[in-house]
């Protein structure tokens, strides 16, 4: 459930007509409601109640440092993969000991930068990176708590380019080799073990991998255990996915995520943390664009709108749907016809729907895009000099830009000519 609702014939977000937003802000914007990232997060912490945890909103799947203060002031951990999500989090107050540090590259100085501004744990993803943690906590005179990431050989059933739990990925240590692993760990003097990390994938529509996943976990928290280690927390990863066509798809919802994960792991006493992103964040967003020109071509009818492939690149990278309505609800009963809804990137890729029904759409109508609010505007860029898509958070009947839209000349100016030229 989300907050973008027709009312009186148009769309709003939460209490405020998404085409008033629409007229302050120029087109395109992404537009968050707070209320559906306030819902999805308690989601989650419900279904994991009264077990001890931690939900780690996953940063990368919407980081802008407002919708972080927002979950931070709900008591939500932060999972983080690099120095600038880490200053984001702390940007937001959410202090250090809620913050985790996943990723499977992390450097020296991203290390050296959390130890000193405070970590609950790192999820460190090889022997090479533990040594190197090991060694900069040395260096620093203290001790990092870490997790492993262990990956338990699962199929996630989702989309390649998100499935991160079999063997064949590059993330997380090989669950066989745990004992030997951990065993190191324990005898480097810069680390303290303080648990076990697992994450499969993202987007999944069962619960069978996570099933599987958690199975192997609470084992191997049974056997590290009888190794002599303290595995007092388990953090289990995001992945939990979100229906993107409505009606006809329907994946587990957060609570039955929660009762699985209490029927795996529950009775192991340990603290659970989770890394959530996309189910918190994806249908708390959406795209609203404008229609430039509508385009008759030989074959079929184009939509030209003024998103494009460089504000929201899921439909060109992972051939993702998205579900795109008219900012003005279309009247009962009529009747829809099929457009390819494009932007004005200059590559075919810079798609967005093929042979889409939709209502009889003209130059100048709004549409929006939904579920964008996960992995939108986080993986926008500036290609083709277009300028980075603006921020919009909603809460009941007010809003806030919060990120502008640069003009033209930042962007230039970003640029520096050499003198020798
Ligand atoms: N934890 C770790 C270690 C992760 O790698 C991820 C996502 C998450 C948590 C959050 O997963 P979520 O709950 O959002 O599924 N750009 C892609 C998704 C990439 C996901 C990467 N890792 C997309 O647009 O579908």
């Amino acid at each position: 459930m989300d907050h973008f609702l027709y009312r009186n014939g148009a769309l709003y977000a939460e209490d405020v007509p998404v085409a008033d937003i629409a007229a302050t802000v120029g087109t395109p914007f992404y537009c968050y409601s707070a209320a559906t990232l306030t819902r999805h997060f308690k989601l989650f912490q419900d279904a994991l109640s009264p077990l001890p945890n931690l939900v780690c909103f996953a940063i990368k799947s919407l980081s802008n440092v407002a919708v972080l203060k927002l979950l931070g002031n709900l008591g939500a951990g932060m999972d983080v993969v690099s120095a600038g999500e880490y200053l984001r989090a702390k940007a937001a107050g959410v202090p250090g000991d809620r913050i985790v540090f996943s990723g499977v590259g992390k450097t020296r100085a991203e290390m050296r930068l959390a130890l000193e501004g405070g970590i609950r744990q790192f999820n460190v993803e090889s022997e090479p990176e533990m040594r190197a943690l090991s060694e900069v906590a040395v260096s620093m005179g203290v001790v990092a708590p870490i997790t492993i990431r262990v990956n338990p050989d699962v199929d996630a059933k989702t989309h390649a380019k998100i499935a991160t739990g079999k063997k064949e990925n590059k993330f997380g240590i090989p669950i066989s080799r745990a004992s030997e692993v951990y065993a190191e760990a324990a005898r480097l003097p810069g680390l303290k073990v303080v648990g076990i990390d697992v994450h499969i994938g993202s987007q999944l529509t069962e619960l069978e991998p996570f099933e599987m996943a958690f199975t192997k976990v609470a084992e191997l928290t049974r056997r590290l255990r009888a190794e002599g280690h303290d595995i007092t927390r388990l953090d289990l990863g995001g992945g939990l996915g979100i229906p993107y066509t409505r009606g006809n798809e329907a994946p587990p919802l957060p609570q039955q995520y929660g009762a699985l994960i209490k029927r795996t792991v529950g009775d192991l006493g340990c603290e659970i943390e989770i890394e959530p992103g996309r189910l918190i964040s994806g249908n708390a967003g959406i795209l609203v664009s404008q229609v430039i020109y509508v385009k008759s071509g030989e074959e079929r009818d184009f939509l030209i709108v003024d998103a494009a492939m460089n504000d929201l690149v899921r439909p060109s990278m992972y051939d993702a749907y998205h579900d795109i309505v008219p900012v003005i609800e279309p009247a009962p009963g009529l009747e829809t016809q099929a457009y390819d809804v494009v932007g004005p990137i200059c590559e075919t890729g810079d798609t967005f729907a093929k042979a889409r029904p939709m209502p009889p759409l003209a130059a100048g109508d709004l549409i929006a895009f939904r579920s964008a609010g996960a992995y939108g505007a986080v993986m926008a860029s500036e290609y083709n000099s277009r300028p980075l898509v603006p921020e919009v958070l909603v809460m009941g009947d007010h809003f806030a830009v919060i990120r502008a839209r640069p003009s033209y000349i930042e962007i230039v100016n970003r640029d520096t000519v050499p003198e020798w030229l």
